[in-house]
């Protein structure tokens, strides 16, 4: 058993065992990355976005590789609710993973409708909203550039759960320290930041976008220190924690968002090309802040030395 304390609090007294989770999009339902990782050994697992009827997503091709990262237009393919309910819980509660389902929809009644579903379920830790997916044609990425609407469906959401609520923003907006204030007003316990950024790739020679959507959202490690400095102004701004997102694919990836005010982290892109990689940050978390004497995780979070 190692000495070090690795439990952070992430919204109404929500204990994770450690700050390290995986990202919404890039880890499946979590069970298809079971053989690589101990799902249990994850402070947790942000399953794919889950809206209130099954989506087939956006036609190929809706990947492609871009300098340290990756253009995505998946267009949110999931299940659907139901068979999250009846098919994927029950085998991640069999696991003794900390489960968070994010959520998607078009308009408020799609966010209300998945979280009354799933609210008398046992086995979820927390909701994270999808407020911000820049891959479908309305709803997301419209709600998570508006502080009203921002707020309307925070609010709404709220009504129906007593769960821990975390929306997650998208960083296309001029000014994010609005967007999160809007969220934390609307009852927001956490937010989670960052979504994609909306980027686009060309084929020069057939002179068409390489996506079939046109447009995708970029991450990996080009998106990191993008996602560092909004993290940091967030952090600063309001008072619930901040789960850091982007580009992460070490040890020192997850100090640095740490540092700077998250109090987790979530690991996406990374995922595809190291599937075991969530689960051995965790051990090298641990290792990494016994190594400095750092007794409790929480130390490092916002104690970042600013330069005067
Ligand atoms: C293929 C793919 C699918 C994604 N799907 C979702 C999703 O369903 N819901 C969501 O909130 N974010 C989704 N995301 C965004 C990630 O959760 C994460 O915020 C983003 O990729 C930045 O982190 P990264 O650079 O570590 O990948 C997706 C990302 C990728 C690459």
């Amino acid at each position: 058993m190692s000495p070090i304390r690795m439990q952070v609090k992430v919204g109404r007294g929500l204990v994770l065992r450690n700050p390290v989770l995986t990202a919404s999009g890039t880890f499946g339902y979590g069970l298809e990355f079971e053989p690589f990782c101990d799902l249990a050994a994850l402070g947790g697992i942000v399953v794919k976005g889950i809206s209130p009827r099954p989506r087939a997503g956006n036609p190929p091709p809706r990947l492609v590789e871009t300098p340290c990262g990756m253009l995505n237009a998946i267009g949110l393919q999931n299940v659907g609710v139901e068979r999250f309910r009846t098919e994927k819980l029950p085998l991640l509660r069999e696991h003794g993973a900390t489960v968070v389902v994010n959520v998607y929809g078009h308009e408020v009644a799609d966010y209300v409708a998945v979280v009354r579903a799933l609210e008398e379920e046992t086995g979820i830790a927390a909701f994270e909203l999808n407020l911000s997916c820049p891959n479908v044609k309305e709803g997301g990425l419209e709600i998570g550039r508006s502080p009203r609407a921002i707020r309307e469906v925070t609010a709404a959401v709220r009504e129906v759960t007593s769960r821990p609520l975390w929306v997650k923003l998208t960083p296309a907006v001029t000014d994010i320290v609005e967007t999160a204030e809007a969220a934390v007003s609307g009852g927001a316990d956490a937010l989670s930041l960052i979504n994609t950024f909306p980027g686009m790739v060309v084929d020069v020679e057939t002179r068409r976008p390489v996506l079939h959507r046109g447009t995708g959202g970029l991450s990996g490690p080009a998106i990191r220190p993008l996602a560092v400095a909004l993290v940091h102004r967030v952090a600063r701004a309001v008072d619930v924690p901040v789960i850091g997102i982007g580009g992460i694919t070490s040890v020192r990836d997850v100090v640095e968002f740490l540092l700077v005010g998250a109090t987790a982290v979530q690991v996406g892109t990374a995922n595809f090309h190291d599937p075991a990689l969530a689960a051995r940050l965790v051990r090298e978390l641990d290792a990494w802040c016994e190594a400095r004497g750092v007794a409790d995780v929480r130390e490092l979070v916002g104690a970042l030395e600013e330069n005067r």
